[in-house]
This record gives structure tokens, C-alpha cells and sequence, in this order.
């Protein structure tokens, strides 16, 4: 049946992030504390067969792209397996995921094969100390492995950096002259205040405008590219460079009006905004016997009452756990 997902201010909705897990084996300080957060019980996770039952149903709905995010799915037992089944849907036409890098390398080929052609991995630096600072682990020549094993089976790389003040600003002009070399999109992220209390957020100190201008001092020519409506970044290129240049300004929601995803937690809950308090529970409906009429009922209703922005989303809230949210809970 389609494109039934068109919300009440008249945006078309064809992508979903599925979040399969809370859990992580980095613990970056802007995401959660160093003794981690209180990780979900099996039972509290969706399992990969409500995942997909899930998938099944909203793709049907007119979901067309599926991004798998965590914390890190590599974390969660035999992820390939519900990524090769999300891949077969009929009608899905991109399935990708956002992974720290960790422990992606030897999947890399497997990824290939059942067609993902796009994969989105967070590296804040490109200096293994600070790795280690930012992360709390020594993990960084894994993820180097794991980018070079992505671009040699000519699978697309968007590599996701955090700007946070104090910590790896230096690392911003490095970042972008890795484009030169190498096919990959680098986008610099404001920092959001979802760290699960892994530490005090002191307001942005970074927004996209300083983030611009730091680069453009330093590369004066680089020229803005045309940027997708749906685009989350705006985007950049150093002329003569291979790669791109994003800019996301997460935190300044820039994008809001043209936001065409909605998110599924590893509990399970429907967010049809990241800054939402996600009271649709799909996982607690199909455990009490929901059809899947029923199911559809509920994510239509979901998609008819989504707030007009993240700041709308924010003030409209039930539930105020503020900071002690983590993008590992709700699924980045
Ligand atoms: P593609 O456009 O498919 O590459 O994905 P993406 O940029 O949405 O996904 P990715 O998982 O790489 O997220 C990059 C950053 O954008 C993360 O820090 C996200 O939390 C942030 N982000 C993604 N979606 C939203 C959103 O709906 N609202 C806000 N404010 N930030 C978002
Ligand atoms: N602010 C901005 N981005 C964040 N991410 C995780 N926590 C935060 C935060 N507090 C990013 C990760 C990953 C993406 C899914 O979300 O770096 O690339
Ligand atoms: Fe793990 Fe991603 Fe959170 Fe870092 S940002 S701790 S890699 S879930």
C-alpha cells in the first residue's frame, strides 16, 4: 500500500533508524559514562523477529531506507543475520548502518555481498591518544582497519565527527584534509546534550557557523555543494579534493522541516523525534497480540501527531529524563 507515511505537516517519512542495541564497547564521553549505562535485559531488547516484523510492516507503509545504529550493532549476537533478512524485504530500496568501527572490519565483505553500499563510521580523530581519551579505549587502529576494508570494497564512507571543545577541535583540519586523498564524506556533528550523565554539557561551543569558519580559514576555497532535500549535513567541497565536507548541526536543528525519518529504540518504542519521549511501544503491543492491522493503526496515529520540530518535540514531552538520555538508548 505504499506511501501512507506522510505526517501532519506534510512530510513524506521513508527512512528508519532501528537502534539493536544499548549497548556499546567504546564509551565516548559525550555518549555515556565510563561505567556504561544500565544495559537493558534480553527481554527489554526487541528481538531480531519483532525487528523485522517491524521492518516488514513500515517498509510496507512506504519505508524505503533502513539504518541500522546502536550503541553498536556489531555488539549484538549474529547481526548479520537480521541485517541479511532486513536485506531481502521487498521494497526496500538502501539498508546502511552507523557503527563505531571496532569490530566491523572482518564483516566488511559479508556487508558487500548482501548489498549495502553505505556505511556511516564515528572516528572523532585521527590521533590514537585522543582516541583514547575521547572513547575510553584503545581501539583505534581497528577502526582505521575497518575504513580501509569499507573503501577497498568500494563501499561509500561517511565519517562522523563530533566537535567537542577542549578535546579535538585540532583535529578538525586533519579531518578535512583526509578528503584529499581519500573518497569519504568527513561531517563534523554539533554536540548534543545526550550523554547519559557521562558528563556536564556546558551549551555548544561549537555550532555549525564556528565549525565553518574554522575550516574556511584555513581552506578558503572551498565551495558549497547542492545538499539533498532530506540532508541532515550541509555539505562541502575542497576543489581538487576527492571527498566531501559536512556540516551537521544536530544540536541547532537546522533540518527539522524537512525531517523524513522516524526511529525505533532497542526497547522498542516508536520516536517519530530524536527529541521525543517515544511513547508508542511496539515491542510491549505485538507481546500482547497485536495484529498487524492494529500495529498499523498505531503508527499511522504516530505519524499524524509528530510535533513540527525538535524544539515543539522537546516542550511537548511527558517524560523529562533531560541528560540522562544517551544517543546509545535512542538510537543516534
Ligand atoms: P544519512 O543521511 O543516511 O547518512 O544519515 P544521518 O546523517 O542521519 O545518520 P548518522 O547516523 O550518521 O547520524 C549523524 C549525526 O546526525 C548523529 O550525531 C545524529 O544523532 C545526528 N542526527 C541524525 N538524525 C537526527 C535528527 O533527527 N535530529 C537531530 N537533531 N540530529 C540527528
Ligand atoms: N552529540 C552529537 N553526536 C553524538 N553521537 C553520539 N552522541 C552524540 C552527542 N552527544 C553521534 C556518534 C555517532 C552518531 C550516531 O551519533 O558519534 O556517529
Ligand atoms: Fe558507543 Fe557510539 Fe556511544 Fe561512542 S557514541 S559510546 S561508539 S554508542
Amino acid at each position: 500500500n505504499g506511501s501512507l507515511l506522510i505526517d501532519n505537516h506534510g512530510r513524506k517519512i521513508n527512512y528508519l533508524r532501528l537502534a539493536v542495541t544499548d549497548k556499546c564497547n567504546l564509551r565516548c564521553f559525550y555518549c555515556m559514562p565510563e561505567d556504561g549505562l544500565h544495559w537493558l535485559s534480553r527481554t527489554e531488547l526487541m528481538s531480531y523477529e519483532e525487528m523485522l516484523r517491524s521492518c516488514s510492516l513500515l517498509v510496507k507503509m512506504g519505508i524505503e531506507k533502513i539504518r541500522i545504529t546502536g550503541g553498536e550493532p556489531f555488539v549484538r549476537k549474529d547481526i548479520m543475520q537480521l541485517l541479511t533478512a532486513i536485506s531481502e524485504l521487498d521494497g526496500l530500496k538502501e539498508l546502511s548502518l552507523t557503527t563505531n568501527g571496532v569490530l566491523t572490519a572482518p564483516h566488511v565483505p559479508e556487508l558487500k555481498r548482501i548489498g549495502v553500499r553505505s556505511v556511516n563510521l564515528s572516528l572523532d580523530t585521527l590521533d590514537a591518544n585522543r582516541f583514547f581519551t575521547i572513547t575510553r579505549r584503545d581501539e583505534f587502529a581497528q577502526v582505521m582497519a575497518t575504513l580501509e576494508a569499507l573503501l577497498k570494497h568500494g563501499i561509500e564512507v561517511k565519517i562522523n565527527a563530533v566537535v567537542m571543545d577542549g578535546k579535538n577541535t585540532q583535529d578538525i583540519l586533519p579531518l578535512v584534509q583526509m578528503t584529499k586523498e581519500l573518497p569519504v564524506s568527513v561531517r563534523f556533528i554539533e554536540e548534543m546534550p545526550f550523554n547519559g550523565d557521562g558528563h556536564v554539557y556546558t551549551g555548544l561551543q561549537w555550532d555549525y557557523i564556528r565549525i565553518l569558519e574554522e575550516i574556511k580559514s584555513h581552506y578558503p576555497q572551498i565551495q558549497k555543494l547542492p545538499d539533498p532535500s532530506y540532508s541532515t549535513a550541509y555539505n562541502y567541497q575542497i576543489p581538487g579534493h576527492q571527498g566531501t565536507v559536512g556540516i551537521i548541526a544536530a544540536y541547532s536543528r537546522t533540518f527539522c522541516g524537512t525531517c523524513n525519518r522516524i526511529r525505533i529504540t532497542p526497547q522498542g518504542e516508536l520516536k517519530t523525534c530524536l527529541y521525543d519521549d517515544g511513547g508508542l511501544n511496539m515491542k510491549a503491543m505485538m507481546r500482547t497480540g497485536a495484529n498487524d492491522d492494529e500495529l498499523q493503526t498505531v503508527l499511522l496515529n504516530a505519524v499524524n501527531h509528530r510535533a513540527k520540530d525538535g524544539w515543539e518535540a522537546e516542550r511537548t514531552r511527558v517524560v523529562h529524563p533531560g541528560i540522562h538520555e544517551s544517543m546509545a538508548t535512542i538510537g543516534g
